[in-house]
């Protein structure tokens, strides 16, 4: 099987889906693999390094001719890119990428119009078994690092104390909405940063995480039973839940040099943690990082890739963080995406069983139709009369 890694096309984007360590363990496995010309410069990777572990360097066209597509973006993830990739789809190509499935479907559709087989990475089951295919977790986890370095150059204090003949500088105190993937590790930075750190989210389960990177937990007292999903993720709470919680997490936002949100409901909009009155509270100088300004936002007034100032605080909208890291960021996705390649050519590629959770659930669309019933219902499809017990 040809498998082809392409150049990322989507604006700002700097990862590539293969870096040249990945390799070898593929071609080992039996398989081709050619890597689209210049696809991991802007990651640090040259062709030549490409070269040098055998994979073969070809054109855009040639990369849509392999049996398998392997990018970091694509569908409604990569942007305008989209329609002339779309058009180079051909019946029967397997795409495996991040494409934004539930928020684009239509592109999803558009794949499936055109006979490709699409496996959606964002849609990779957070279990144990698949934890090594996680690519939400391994990007957020280098974005909750990169969001606290963003916060620390643009706050006009430093974040450890430090005593010196010249006095004494008190410790910035940072507080972390969400402490998932993404929010543990912005609490791990601050704390090495020397910050004093408090982490708050709705599941209970997480505070004893957040204690245990040495910082506080924010205990708010609020009905929290049911915030979880099976799955791991936070379930969305009522309205009248979210109110409460913006009155009783003012004081603490107040009090806050640093505050990074990151609370997320897979596939919804963010949940407002931040309003504007508690913007107005903070003290001038401060700095909000919102990693959910794509989604929304977890504090008002944010703006997706924008910085806005309000009241002297400075609200950050950073959307594409794992980018700014692209050489680390692409390492972890190539680990996640060679794992989940190796998976799929064991369960059958290109038609693999469906009775193996981790294919499932990844499947978007193969012979023709959009499988996956969740995107099939953004996408305003009525669901398909019988899972198909293979794909492809
Ligand atoms: P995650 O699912 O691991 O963590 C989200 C956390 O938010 C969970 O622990 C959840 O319980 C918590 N949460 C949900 N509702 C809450 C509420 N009302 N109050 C307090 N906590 C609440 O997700 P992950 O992977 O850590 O991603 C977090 C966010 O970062 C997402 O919005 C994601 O889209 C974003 N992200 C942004 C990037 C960027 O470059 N801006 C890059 C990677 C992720």
């Amino acid at each position: 099987m040809k498998v082809a890694v392409l150049k990322e096309t989507f604006p700002g984007e700097r990862r590539v889906a293969l870096v040249p360590t990945a390799i070898p363990p593929l071609l080992k496995s039996g398989l081709e693999v050619a890597v689209e010309t210049g696809a991991g410069s802007a990651a640090g990777f040259s062709d030549d390094a490409y070269r040098a572990v055998g994979a073969a360097i070809v054109s855009r066209d040639e990369a849509f001719a392999a049996d398998c597509v392997l990018a970091v973006r694509t569908g409604g993830a990569c942007g305008a890119g989209w329609c002339a990739d779309r058009d180079r789809l051909r019946p029967g190509v397997v795409l495996i990428g991040m494409c934004d499935p539930l928020s684009a479907p239509e592109a999803c559709r558009e794949a499936a119009d055109r006979g490709a087989t699409l496996f959606s990475l964002e849609l990779v089951p957070r279990i144990t078994r698949a934890q090594s295919m996680d690519v939400l977790s391994s990007q957020a986890n280098i974005a909750g690092y990169r969001a606290v370095l963003l916060a620390a150059n643009t706050l006009p204090r430093i974040l450890p104390m430090m005593t010196t003949a010249a006095g004494t500088l008190t410790p910035a105190k940072v507080l972390v909405l969400g402490a998932g993937v993404a929010g543990l590790q912005a609490i791990a930075t601050a704390k090495r940063l020397g910050a004093q750190v408090s982490g708050y989210d709705v599941r209970p389960a997480v505070k004893e995480q957040v204690q245990s990177l040495g910082a506080k937990f924010v205990e708010l007292p609020l009905e929290t039973g049911a915030s979880e999903t099976a799955g791991g993720y936070a379930k969305a709470m009522g309205e009248e839940f979210y109110a409460k919680q913006r009155e009783l997490l003012g004081k603490v936002v107040a009090d806050s040099d640093v505050v990074i949100c990151t609370a997320l409901i897979p596939g919804q909009r963010a949940p407002l943690l931040v309003t504007a009155e508690m913007v107005a509270k903070m003290r001038p100088g401060s700095v909000i990082v919102d990693m959910a300004a794509e989604r929304g936002g977890n504090c008002a007034g944010s703006q997706p890739d924008e910085t806005v100032v309000i009241g002297g605080v400075t609200i950050l909208g950073p959307t594409n963080l794992p980018a700014e890291a692209p050489a680390h960021t692409s390492q972890l996705y190539a680990k996640n995406v060679a794992t989940f390649l190796a998976h799929l050519v064991k369960a059958g590629l290109p038609a693999v069983a469906l009775d193996d959770e981790i294919c499932r659930d990844t499947l978007v669309a193969t012979d023709g139709q959009l499988v996956h019933p969740k995107i099939r219902e953004r996408a305003g499809l009525p669901p398909l009369a019988a899972p198909a017990p293979t794909a492809g």
